[in-house]
């Protein structure tokens, strides 16, 4: 398996790989049972979809710190039955080295954990991609200045060994990934970074087992798609049989909710077609593995999730890659509840994987629009008429099947009275139909009223949440900015129990951050980012320290518009921090 791209390195990987010759030589492990070797390209097509075991054994400074409790097997029941064929166990090493250079001896019941863990997701015949995680930033970062590279390189190689023997004799479902995303700037860290895979498949055939004939994911600069094809080399004098992993989380302000960003524009949309397009075509022979995306249901719009969802797993499958959606414990499986937060972006992943268009809802594409649609919903607002409502759908060569309302009575519409198919595919929802769900009067209540459920000729359901709506109501409108802690400001929800997004405005007219986003449409110029600048908590609406800190410092009263769904003009509300 070659790479397309030249490799001026080849000729040098001998000469600059050593053996850390301090380190105590231990007995390669020998296995008993047999081993099914197994070509990266196969690999890489049975492990597709795949799905993380995110914030878990990845957390520090242990598994359970962070968001997820200790891992039970019977999640691994969850995503097998789900339909994912593969997990990637995400471990850091960090804070279980109990020695120092240069055995850097790690913790033997971490090893332990790390193997009980893999053995659990073996047990259902999910294959597993498992490494070294968070390490990457801890210690391993070869961009820091005066980052000492020998001990990284010693670090990395002894760690490896030692997982190497842990887990030498697995089956060919396991395969090791040597680091997770790399930090890298340069071409030199580049380099460094591709000294660190050899060093990876040195340190697994000094392990023993099967691993000289284990599949690895290799990795490029912070696993990024283009510094990956900038800089990654092949190595050379291996018998592995390799795939290069990489990591996607583009467009950065649609997935992180920045900058007011709720849709997926039309540039978007061509962005990720080409950015996956790019690496492939960088890498034209070689396994590729998408080990990382992620539009999570926390904060990104329904339609355009699923749209999104639906482009970056139909265009990996095009192209030959398999993908892995990142879950951090909050974002897709509730471990505790044991159910998806959004089946139809799951159902649609799954369909895409395999390469069954799928029908979703149409959403506004304008980057400069005034207000924003989404047929995720039927937004009715409290007090208005109840009419015939439209909801637009992206069919991709399907056909309708049926609608059916979520849960208790298992209500199914009726084609002709309840609903009918527009011309453009679209679905007219009639008067009769939407008023036995949301009401003209005055005195109806906001909120969500009905799930539906629409099911296509083939592919992934789809889903319209109908609600009806109000503008949200404050308790108080301004208070003065107190340092060093997140401002909590109750609300009255009215519709969706969540802001879409929150402008920043200072009274002088500034920005309060980044002024360049006046260059972005009228829903994004000057608005703030979700999770590092505003949030909400239950019935509050949340002003984080950063950001009441960012008020204090610039000295000048500042107004949060705060926006809700439907982005609509009106559907806000304004506070003001003064100091
Ligand atoms: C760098 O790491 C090596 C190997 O761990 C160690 O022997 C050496 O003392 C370190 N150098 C510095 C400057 O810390
Ligand atoms: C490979 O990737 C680089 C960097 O992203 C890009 O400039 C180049 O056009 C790509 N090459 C091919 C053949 O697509
Ligand atoms: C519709 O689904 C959403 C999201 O899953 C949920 O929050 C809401 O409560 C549901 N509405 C009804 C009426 O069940
Ligand atoms: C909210 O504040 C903005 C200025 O930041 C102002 O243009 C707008 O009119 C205000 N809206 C309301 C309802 O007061």
């Amino acid at each position: 398996m070659a790479a397309s791209k030249p490799r001026a390195l080849a000729a040098a990987a001998a000469s600059y790989l050593f053996i850390v010759s301090a380190a105590p030589t231990k007995t390669a492990v020998e296995c008993t049972g047999s081993f099914e070797p197994v070509s990266a390209a196969d690999y890489v097509a049975a492990i597709n979809p795949g799905w993380n075991l995110g914030n878990t054994l990845d957390a520090t400074p242990d598994e359970g710190s962070w968001n997820n409790p200790p891992v039970q097997a019977t999640t691994f029941d969850d995503v097998k039955a789900a339909g994912f064929k593969s997990v990637r166990i995400p471990v850091t090493y960090t804070h279980h080295f109990t020695g120092e250079s240069p055995d850097w001896t790690v913790d033997p019941d971490w090893l332990q954990r790390v193997e009980d863990v893999v053995d659990m997701a073996l047990e259902r015949d999910l294959y597993v991609i498992t490494n070294v995680h968070h390490d990457s930033w801890e210690w391993a970062d070869v961009t820091q200045p005066g980052a000492n590279l020998t001990m990284i390189e010693e670090k990395i190689y002894r760690a490896w060994v030692q997982i190497g023997e842990k887990l030498g004799c697995k089956s060919s479902l396991v395969a090791f990934e040597p680091i997770n995303e790399p930090p890298a700037e340069t071409a030199e860290h580049g380099a460094e970074l591709n000294k660190i895979n050899e060093l990876f498949l040195q340190a697994l055939a000094e392990s023993g087992g099967f691993n000289t004939q284990r599949v690895v994911t290799l990795v490029g600069g912070a696993m990024d798609s283009m510094k990956t094809s900038q800089w990654f080399e092949a190595p050379t004098g291996y018998d592995n049989p390799w795939a290069i992993q990489y990591h996607y989380y583009s467009p950065y302000d649609f997935i992180f909710s920045a900058w007011g960003k709720t849709i997926l524009s039309t540039d978007d949309l061509a962005a990720i077609e080409a950015d996956l397009t790019n690496i492939r075509n960088n890498f034209t022979d070689v396994p590729l593995v998408l080990g990382e995306f992620d539009a999570s249901p926390l904060n990104t719009e329904p339609a355009a999730r699923r749209r999104y969802t639906d482009l970056v797993v139909r265009t990996a499958a095009a192209l030959n890659t398999a993908v892995v959606i990142w879950d951090n414990g909050l974002d897709h499986l509730d471990r505790e509840t044991q159910t998806w937060k959004d089946p139809h972006s799951l159902s649609i992943l799954m369909n895409a994987a395999e390469g069954t268009p799928n029908s979703f809802a149409d959403a506004t594409t304008d980057a400069y629009a005034t207000s924003q649609s989404s047929s995720a919903y039927v937004f009715h607002k409290v007090g208005d008429a109840v009419e015939d409502y439209t909801v637009s759908l992206l069919l991709n060569g399907n056909t309708l099947d049926s609608i059916a309302v979520d849960g208790t009575d298992g209500e199914t519409l009726a084609a002709g009275a309840d609903y009918s198919v527009t011309a453009d595919g679209g679905v007219l929802l009639t008067t009769e139909f939407l008023g036995r769900h949301v009401s003209a009067g005055a005195e109806a209540e906001p909120g969500s009223k009905a799930n539906l459920t629409l099911s296509f000729s083939a592919g992934a359901t789809a889903g319209v949440e109908i609600v009806q709506w109000d503008v949200p109501v404050l308790e108080s409108s301004s208070s003065k900015a107190v340092a060093g802690a997140d401002l909590l400001i109750p609300i009255t929800f009215k519709g969706l129990k969540h802001p879409a997004a929150v402008k920043m405005l200072r009274s002088d007219g500034v920005y309060l951050f980044d002024d360049w986003t006046q260059y972005l449409g009228p829903l994004q110029a000057a608005y703030g980012t979700y999770n590092g600048q505003w949030n909400w908590l239950g019935d509050n609406l949340v002003l984080t320290s950063a950001t009441v800190d960012a008020v204090i410092t610039a000295g000048v009263d500042t107004t949060f518009t705060f926006d809700f769904f439907p982005r609509v003009p009106g559907n806000s509300v304004n506070y003001t921090l003064t100091v």
